[in-house]
């Protein structure tokens, strides 16, 4: 139904316009009574609706309906599967109709700066590529029910502490590379109908008043086309927010800040065209979705057994030695720790969802027989009991096998405060150690919205990443602990060995300014950099089977300006179950024109496989996959060079490589001068001629100097007399005489000029 947004904006007061652009009350946008513009709902969350019908509040403190809740981000993301991030907002979609709402308040696609962040947990991933195409399907799905999404926090909202005051202190560079990309891909690719503005400033500005996140580079660049709301009581200056295009702000603010926008629209100082514009992006998407409203049944069983298939293809095996796992039907197995009766599926806060059933490792495995229990520890506190200690270490004993079900409880990690450490509580170090000693086949099940440190890996066989794995974590575990489900899942972050590797460590949680000094070396991307050992790597996760990657091959060796390559690959399961394989491709940039991480993350395919299959995979690389961001062009650059392909089945395991040729028609611009040096001059073709000459004019002179003092021999070798002479600054030439200076002037400016 076509809708005349203007003439209904046109029969709207001023008042109403003006609360038009703010909530009713926590949850509602305001309706026109009189207009036939009715109020409409939007609510929390990611993964799964946290619909508040009584008491409302932003931090999960009061109950919602009954819902289900889904793997949060940080373990869906592990799945690197599009189809089923988009299934799961297609039914997150179909949720949200049942229940009326208008819009849900996700994807979160903050990136994973530090383990610390207490919101780890609702973010996809420390790579900006897998965080956007992971947003993309899940917007997709959701919106393909008519129902909005609000992509958030935007942005550079990495950390907790003083979220609402802090400001971000990040390069250019680097927000477009690493934090504003998810966010562009999601755009571009999935349109959502809202982006939520986050509550930190970036560089000084406040995220709700910022004209360049918000208009140049969401609207006028990315070609943004619906509305942007604040995140709950995120506005600064209401004015200055939407003249910067915030256009809603949430929620209510009590009319008080509706009435300065009255004001500042007569008194001249708010353009009443700002405000229209917002009411007609906001009306836009309120009809979006009321005009294609429908009757949908809310299907919780079915949607309980979704919530199962998206844990289990999520999971991941980080270690399995002596294959260790899947467990045997009749091996005497016992289960330790508070989280198999239990188990922690979601996280604190505003996406805390009120699921209609949770199943757990135990509800799962009540119909096994050569099972056995003990506590060992609670899953609620950090208390050593010994009395539930000694009982485990006996039930250890006398197994064959056993599991351990650690992780971290509810108080260590929740949205409004970031973690101080990155252990598991010392109770549970303490217990692993203990049956360790005493049983060789030992296994722990992880329970975890962010990484922790795992002193004990070294002395366990086998390590499964559960993170927090939605309502039915418990069943999925289950499924997977018994080789019923083949795991798929690879990590999205890197799991270092200890806190202060993380790059962000003398950096994280600051109070006013939070400088990002690590740049674009967010992840593996330091990591890699540094060659330093982690625990598991980005992209890492293990499965019962084994596969092997041929014939790499890509349909032209030189791509420019414009053009794409196709890169394939095969893959086979060379074991003996069915399996599925997510095949990496990372790009590792040889020019040197810049300095930037080793490979980053370009592409990425799940292939599902039975035994002895194989499959091609492709994928299609265009310049942005080489490219970096320039804030000389202020624009994506990749120089003409040498890039190189590498598939891999992790960042630290590439399996196939191959060399592409770049042919860039962007240059950077010049910019030299009498202080430029001459190996600056020699590097780049522009200059090179010069350099040349000049350098030639040096070592004549040298070379004359040379024949008349003999000592100077001795103490200035060739290699070292090229060396300084290549920082040595254009004026130096001058300063032997060698040159004239104004001519030499006019030969660099007609060269920068060029
Ligand atoms: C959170 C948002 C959330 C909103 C509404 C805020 O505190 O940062 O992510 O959507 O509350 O609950």
């Amino acid at each position: 139904m076509e809708r005349n947004l203007k003439e209904l904006i046109s029969q709207m007061t001023l008042e109403e316009k003006a609360g038009m652009c703010s909530g009713l009350d926590f949850w509602h946008l305001k309706g026109v009574e009189r207009l036939g513009i009715p109020s409409v709902m939007v609510s929390d969350g990611p993964h799964g609706l946290r619909k508040q019908d009584e008491k409302a509040d932003h931090l999960g403190i009061n109950d919602s309906i009954k819902a289900v809740c889904f793997p949060p981000a940080v373990l869906s993301a592990c799945s690197y599967d599009r189809k089923l991030l988009e299934k799961l907002g297609e039914v997150v979609g179909d949720e949200a109709q049942a229940k009326n709402l208008s819009v849900v308040l996700g994807p979160a696609v903050n990136i994973k700066r530090s383990p610390l962040c207490g919101r780890n947990f609702e973010y996809y991933s420390e790579d900006p590529y897998l965080a956007g195409e992971a947003a993309a399907s899940f917007i997709n799905g959701v919106q393909s029910r008519h129902v909005g999404t609000s992509i958030k926090h935007f942005a550079a909202n990495n950390q907790e502490f003083n979220r609402m005051s802090a400001s971000s202190e990040v390069d250019e560079r680097t927000l477009r590379e690493i934090y504003l990309p998810a966010f562009e891909t999601a755009v571009k690719k999935s349109q959502p109908y809202t982006v939520m503005c986050s509550y930190n400033k970036i560089n000084g500005t406040y995220a709700s008043e910022n004209p360049w996140l918000l208009t140049e580079v969401l609207r006028d660049e990315w070609g943004f086309k619906g509305y942007v709301m604040s995140d709950w009581g995120a506005v600064n200056d209401r004015v200055e927010g939407l003249k910067a295009g915030l256009d809603l702000e949430m929620p209510s603010s009590n009319g008080i800040n509706d009435a300065e926008i009255v004001k500042a629209v007569q008194e001249g100082t708010l353009d009443e065209a700002v405000l229209d514009q917002a009411v007609e992006r906001i009306l836009k998407i309120v009809f979006e979705y009321l005009d294609n409203k429908k009757e949908q049944p809310l299907t919780l069983e079915q949607d309980h057994e979704f919530a199962q298939h998206a844990a289990e293809e999520s999971i991941v095996l980080l270690k399995n030695e002596e294959n260790i796992l899947p467990l045997k039907e009749k091996e005497q197995v016992a289960f330790i720790g508070g989280f198999v009766k239990n188990p922690r599926y979601q996280g604190g806060g505003s996406s805390h969802v009120n699921p209609f059933k949770v199943t757990s490792a135990w509800d799962a495995l009540s119909s096994k027989e050569n099972i056995t229990y003990a506590e060992g520890f609670s899953s609620e506190k950090d208390f050593y009991d010994e009395k539930l200690v000694a009982e485990a270490v006996e039930t250890a004993k006398q197994a064959e096998k056993v599991i351990i079900f650690a992780g971290l409880p509810e108080s260590f990690e929740s949205e409004g405060y970031d973690r101080e450490h990155m252990q598991l509580p010392e109770c549970q170090n303490r217990l692993i150690a203990e049956i360790a000693k005493v049983q060789p086949n030992t296994i722990v099940v992880l329970h975890n919205g962010a990484a922790v440190e795992m002193a004990w890996v070294q002395n366990i066989k086998g390590v499964v990443e559960a993170y927090l794995g939605g309502q039915a974590v418990g069943q999925a575990l289950v499924n997977i602990l018994y080789g019923i489900v083949n795991p798929s899942g690879k990590l999205a972050e890197t799991l270092p060995i200890k806190l202060e590797d993380n790059p962000s460590y003398l950096n994280f949680g600051d109070g006013e300014k939070v400088e990002y000094n690590e740049g674009v070396f967010v992840g593996y991307r330091y990591y890699d950099k540094k060659k330093m050992k982690v625990a598991f790597p980005f992209g890492h996760g293990l499965s019962y089977t084994t596969f092997e990657y041929s014939n790499l091959k890509t349909d032209k060796d030189t791509m420019k300006e414009g053009d794409t390559i196709q890169v394939s690959v095969d893959v086979t399961n060379t074991g003996d179950c069915f399996g599925k394989e997510v095949v990496q491709l990372y790009i590792s940039d040889l020019t040197g024109a810049a300095r930037r991480p080793e490979k980053e993350l370009k592409g990425f395919e799940k292939v599902a496989l039975n035994p002895g299959e194989t499959r091609t995979v492709t994928f299609t690389l265009d310049k942005r996959s080489l490219a970096w961001y320039s804030t000389e062009l202020h624009d994506w650059y990749a120089a003409s060079g040498e890039y190189q392909i590498l598939i891999a089945a992790s960042s630290r395991d590439v399996r196939l490589k191959k060399t592409i040729q770049w042919e860039s028609a962007q240059r950077l611009p010049l910019h030299i001068h009498l202080n430029s040096t001459l190996g600056e001059l020699l590097k780049d073709e522009r200059t090179r001629e010069l350099g040349k000459e000049l350098k030639g004019k040096l070592d004549a002179f040298f070379g004359a100097v040379d024949g008349t003092a003999d000592q100077i021999d001795d103490a200035v070798s060739d290699d070292m007399g090229d060396a300084m002479a290549m920082s040595m600054p254009i004026r130096n030439v001058l300063s032997f005489g060698l040159a004239d200076k104004e001519e030499l002037q006019a030969k660099l400016d007609e060269l920068n000029n060029k």
